[in-house]
């Protein structure tokens, strides 16, 4: 069973991808409602709430887990993978989203395995749109500086979006949070145009059709959740030991929030029926035990 781990609902958009590639393939969905949206909180707190969720879908039986969330990416999953893995459960492995996105923008292997970043042909300017704690981790332009001197990279952070997303806000309020937040990009981009854009938040992507709308037309949008897809695809079958490639391809949903509510704001987003269950209080204890 893969472990598949979001602040919220906005993880849903990635877990679908996945499910698409891997139609035999069980996962386990983790969604920590109850401390979401975790794009505004300090980085000690978002580690400590992503180990625990990772704790949580070992102690349920997964051994590999994808960190969905690009802000708990951002700030723990260096620190999970190197500091904490080893002594807690070596045989396990935890994933991030970024490579995918990292590897897509800039052409080069996300291990570089000691070579310099490269000049490339054509050079372009990408522009992500990220939570506040993702953009100021300065993770995103750090992993694409090292990989090719030909990408400018512009960030904007869009405060309070994926909160908002997460409540269940009108479409209309969030197509004008979005449009402000474009405009500050472009007003911060003097007339340049950006060639692509990254929606490097899970939850983004629930409202892809709004950036579209109010980027430029020539600016094309990557889809992380599919170069996500395409990638734990590609690691499994390096590492068929994680793999299960002709099970019922089983989804269950939990949720530290309240599961009823849970399932009806990600059903209505998302325009497909999702169950979430309550994650018990013994599963959390074991977690922190
Ligand atoms: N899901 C998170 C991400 O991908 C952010 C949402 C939040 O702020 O909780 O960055």
């Amino acid at each position: 069973m893969i472990g598949v781990f979001d602040s919220g609902h906005g993880g849903l958009t990635v877990l679908m991808a996945l499910q698409r590639r891997l139609p035999g393939q069980r996962f386990l969905y983790l969604g920590d409602h109850a401390s979401a949206p975790y794009g505004e909180r300090h980085p000690r707190e978002i580690y400590d709430l992503t180990q625990a969720g990772v704790e949580s879908l070992f102690v349920r039986g997964c051994r590999l887990v994808v960190l969905a969330c690009n802000t708990a990416s951002a700030l723990s999953l260096r620190a999970l993978q190197q500091q904490w893995l080893p002594g807690r459960a070596p045989e396990c492995r935890i994933l991030g989203v970024f490579a995918p996105a990292v590897e897509a923008i800039t052409h080069r292997p996300w291990q570089l395995d000691g070579r310099p970043a490269e000049e490339c042909p054509t050079a372009r300017k990408v522009a992500v749109f990220a939570t506040r704690r993702t953009v100021e981790s300065g993770a995103f332009p750090r992993e694409i500086a090292a990989r090719s001197l030909a990408v400018s990279v512009f960030q904007q952070a869009c405060p309070g979006l994926a909160g908002r997303i997460e409540a269940g806000a009108s479409r209309r309020e969030l197509y004008d949070m979005i449009r402000d937040d474009v405009s500050r990009l472009l007003h911060n981009m003097d007339g340049q145009v950006p060639d692509l854009a990254v929606l490097a938040c899970t939850h983004y992507p629930l409202v892809s059709e709004a950036f579209e709308a109010a980027l430029p037309a020539a600016t094309q949008l990557l889809s992380q959740p599919d170069l996500v897809g395409k990638s734990l695809q590609a690691y499994l079958q390096r590492h068929p030991e994680f793999r299960e490639s002709c099970g019922p391809g089983v989804t269950s949903c939990l949720t530290t929030g309240d599961p009823l509510a849970v399932s009806e704001r990600a059903s209505s987003f998302t325009g497909q029926d999702w169950t979430f269950e309550a994650l018990t209080n013994q599963d959390r204890a074991k977690a922190t035990a």
